[in-house]
């Protein structure tokens, strides 16, 4: 028999963007929070820098707004800039309130700088400023005794009214399936909110951990809604190179305290890319090193911040000096050896500023949305906020709205009885690697017409295979993580194709030069199915 949860809320997702949600609601609200892993398995809990928000009194809102248009190539919608911008503070003052222990210096918050910003402007604690923050909502979730959370549950389709042939679309839940007991069980609830992070797994080289494969953007699609400017996936320009490090991030804020670029010979070069130099935004950056490291056929460029103390470096940068010095690297007297790496989904599900998606009853927070922020490049630190701002309206929205659930009875229970048991999962784990790999190499940092176009045939031989697994096998994680990043390698594809010029993170060699109109990419779904 399935089992069936009932909720005012369902939030999939236990980042910075759902824990917020949750304990916004939760004085209003019973809360159910989903992880697909542990609560930390996240983007979140991996945040180094910190938190951009204009906290100083040198700096100015204006200036904030700015500097998130100009790195965003202009591509950032004014409005939405100025609402997440302008409720930095507030989002700050929530998180001391909640305890996040923020770095302190001669009695104030100590602010760093990163590419793009103007002035000093992140917050942070240490270079763990993620682990913080997520530490200290969960603790708080726990103490909450209207937030359920469940790990290990691992949403594989929303349930609307449409997709169950009634009138009156509206999203009413979603079909979880339990790891742990192998069963799929049905939530429902009014409200669903997809938190569901980024999607850079899609990447063969990624400084995100496991799970970021696009399950939000992916499940909002298959209901019906539109996502916006998916061609733009942030690479981060400084990702650790070494065998054993799996992509580790080397934070922004090295380059913000001073860190210098140099080839292997020991030359510093970004001064021949932008007279920002290090400084720059990231996509700058990136294409900067890919040039090098293709024109040198070197391996990889390095980062120095020998010229600071010791004690600075192992006061700022403790889990970056920990991590390398395991490595046989000891970052106070050696440059760090970097690569880019996909890092961060500038696009996704299309939201107002309430988080509300196209579907009544379907919010999509943090990552997983489109609010138009980003533009084609986001300003370093500008995530957390944008997940703090967007989980705090949104929670106002669904406070207003918190209506009964549908009858139980309508909604059907998962069939398993066409299904068996898969006896070739290499087919998963083979198709796994094989999108990460064109994607990296064909829709990466530096893209062609061409490029896209073999991507594009490639996806579309994934994506019926793919389905025909699907529909024959029964689910597992891997089995519905792959069947999500095929839909979004497809989005980020088809986006890239109608991109016809270079802008932010989305260069092609057949269109260098910016084009004379701003405008997003919009996709809107046209058919819709289970598979
Ligand atoms: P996430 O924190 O990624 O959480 C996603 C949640 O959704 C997880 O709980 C996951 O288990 C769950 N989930 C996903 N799919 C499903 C499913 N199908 N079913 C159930 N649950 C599901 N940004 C900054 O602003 N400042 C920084 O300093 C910074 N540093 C970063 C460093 C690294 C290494 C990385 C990778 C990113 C960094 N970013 C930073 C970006 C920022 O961390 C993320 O964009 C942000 O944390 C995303 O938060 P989120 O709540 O949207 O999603
Ligand atoms: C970093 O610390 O460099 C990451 C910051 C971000 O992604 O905004």
């Amino acid at each position: 028999m399935t089992t069936h949860h009932h909720y005012d809320a369902l939030i999939i997702g236990s980042g910075a963007a759902g824990l917020s949600m949750a304990l916004h609601l939760a004085q209003h609200a019973k809360v159910a929070v989903l992880s697909k892993g542990q609560l930390t398995s996240g983007s979140t809990w991996l945040a180094q820098g910190g938190i951009a928000a204009v906290l100083d009194t040198e700096d100015s809102t204006q200036a904030h707004i700015e500097d998130t248009i100009s790195a965003g190539g202009y591509l950032s919608h004014r409005s939405a800039v100025e609402f997440t911008v302008s409720h930095g503070r507030e989002s700050i003052e929530w998180l001391i309130q909640q305890g996040v222990p923020f770095t302190q210096e001669s009695d104030d918050y100590h602010l760093t700088k990163e590419g793009g910003h103007s002035h000093r402007r992140i917050i942070h604690s240490a270079d763990a400023t993620g682990k913080a923050l997520q530490n200290t909502l969960i603790d708080k979730a726990k103490d909450s005794p209207n937030i359920d959370l469940f790990e290990h549950h691992i949403a594989v389709d929303l349930i609307t009214r449409r997709k169950l042939g009634l009138a009156h679309n509206r999203c009413v839940g979603a079909y979880i399936l339990n790891e742990k007991s192998g069963h799929v069980e049905v939530f429902q609830a009014p409200h669903v909110v997809l938190a569901t992070g980024g999607a850079s797994k899609a990447y063969l080289y990624t400084s995100n951990s496991d799970g970021a494969t696009g399950d939000g953007i992916a499940m909002a699609w298959r209901a019906g809604c539109r996502v916006g400017n998916m061609e733009f996936n942030q690479f981060h320009p400084t990702c650790l190179y070494h065998p054993q490090a799996k992509s580790f991030l080397i934070t922004e804020a090295v380059r913000g305290e001073g860190g210098k670029l140099i080839l292997p010979d020991g030359s510093p070069f970004m001064h021949k890319f932008d007279k920002r130099q290090e400084l720059a935004p990231r996509d700058v950056v990136a294409r900067a090193i890919d040039h090098e490291i293709k024109r040198l056929g070197c391996d990889c460029v390095f980062l120095d911040i020998t010229h600071k103390s010791s004690e600075f470096i192992q006061n700022h940068f403790p889990t970056i000096y920990k991590r390398c010095l395991k490595l046989g690297i000891d970052i106070t007297c050696e440059p760090i050896p970097v690569v880019p790496a996909a890092h961060y989904t500038c696009g996704g599900v299309i939201t107002d500023e309430k988080g509300k998606t196209d579907i009544e009853g379907l919010y999509a927070i943090g990552e997983t949305s489109f609010t138009g922020l980003h533009g084609a490049n986001r300003l370093a630190s500008n995530s957390l906020l944008e997940c703090l701002v967007y989980a705090k309206s949104a929670s106002e929205e669904v406070k207003m709205s918190l209506t009964a659930p549908l009858d139980a009875s309508e909604i059907p229970a998962w069939d398993e009885s066409q299904v068996t048991n898969s006896d070739e999962d290499v087919i998963i784990s083979h198709n796994w690697d094989e999108i990460r790999r064109f994607m990296w190499d064909y829709v990466g940092i530096v893209r062609t017409t061409k490029r896209l176009q073999r991507a594009k045939h490639r996806i579309d031989l994934l994506h019926s295979e793919i389905s025909e697994y699907y529909s024959n096998y029964k689910i597992s994680n891997d089995l519905l993580e792959l069947r999500n990043l095929a839909v979004v390698a497809d989005l980020i594809i088809r986006s890239a194709m109608l991109r016809q010029e270079s802008r932010g993170l989305h260069y092609t060699l057949d269109y260098p030069e910016e084009g004379p109109e701003c405008l997003d990419t919009i996709l809107t779904p046209v058919n819709f199915s289970w598979n």
